[in-house]
């Protein structure tokens, strides 16, 4: 047990090293180092759910809301979205990521500007309000992790809805950093709900995890 967390602190250490070096640097040594160790598996596990274990809650009740600048996120959720008869809702911020946008082994990108600078974090999204949303008992909100925190985008949905009565469960999926507390903050920012501790998933996740994590929560 103690070697598994050595060795996720030492994988944790190298990626987190390889970002401050990109957003310090110049980008001479752009997309290599730590961009080629999140370079995704495109391997498409969505299909083979079974579905008769997927029909086990009342469509509407569970909603999924989640932010994916480059897909992994969006998997999981989908994924989700299956097993527990979800509704999906994805975030969009107004003004979309491109991957020169996302490239944090450049200083001068968007990502980068945005987290040296807080105030930019600030992203306006296409749409904050999700329909049937007060309908929705709980709220399973998903997000890759940006620098170890919550990729900004998904701060507006969570600042601009009330959680009142609702259960809201976090997941992220990343390279290698844990989830962290970046639930605990997000909980802080909004203000109202029953949060619960939330669910890490590497890139490119496995069906089973998601099922087994599903299975978990017991939802009804
Ligand atoms: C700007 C940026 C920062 C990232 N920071 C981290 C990080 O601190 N730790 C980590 O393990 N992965 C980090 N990643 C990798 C993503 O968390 C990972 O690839 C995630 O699965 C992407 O999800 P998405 O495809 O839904 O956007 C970062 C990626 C980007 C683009």
């Amino acid at each position: 047990m103690k070697m598994k967390k050595l060795i996720s602190i030492l994988l944790l250490g190298i990626f987190v090293s390889g970002l401050l070096v990109g957003c310090s640097s110049s980008s001479s040594d752009k997309k290599n180092g730590a961009a080629t160790s999140i370079k995704e598996s495109k391997k498409d596990n969505v299909n083979s759910f079974n579905k008769t274990n997927a029909q086990n809650g009342k469509k509407g009740k569970t909603l999924i809301v989640y932010y994916s600048a480059t897909g992994n996120t969006k998997k999981v959720a989908k994924e989700i979205a299956k097993k527990t008869n979800g509704v999906l809702f994805e975030l969009q911020p107004a003004k979309k990521y491109t991957t020169e946008d996302l490239d944090y082994n450049n200083p001068k990108s968007r990502v980068c500007k945005e987290h040296d600078h807080v105030n930019l974090q600030d992203v306006k999204l296409s749409e904050t309000t999700v329909k049937d949303f007060k309908k929705a008992k709980v709220v399973i909100l998903g997000y890759p992790i940006w620098w170890g925190k919550a990729a900004w985008p998904v701060n507006n949905f969570v600042k601009n809805n009330d959680f009142t009565g609702k259960t809201v469960i976090p997941f992220c999926t990343s390279a290698s950093s844990e989830i962290g507390d970046s639930g605990k903050k997000l909980s802080q920012m909004a203000g109202t709900g029953k949060w619960q501790e939330g669910k890490r998933f590497s890139s490119d996740a496995s069906e089973e995890e998601i099922q087994d994590w599903i299975k978990s929560l017991n939802l009804e």
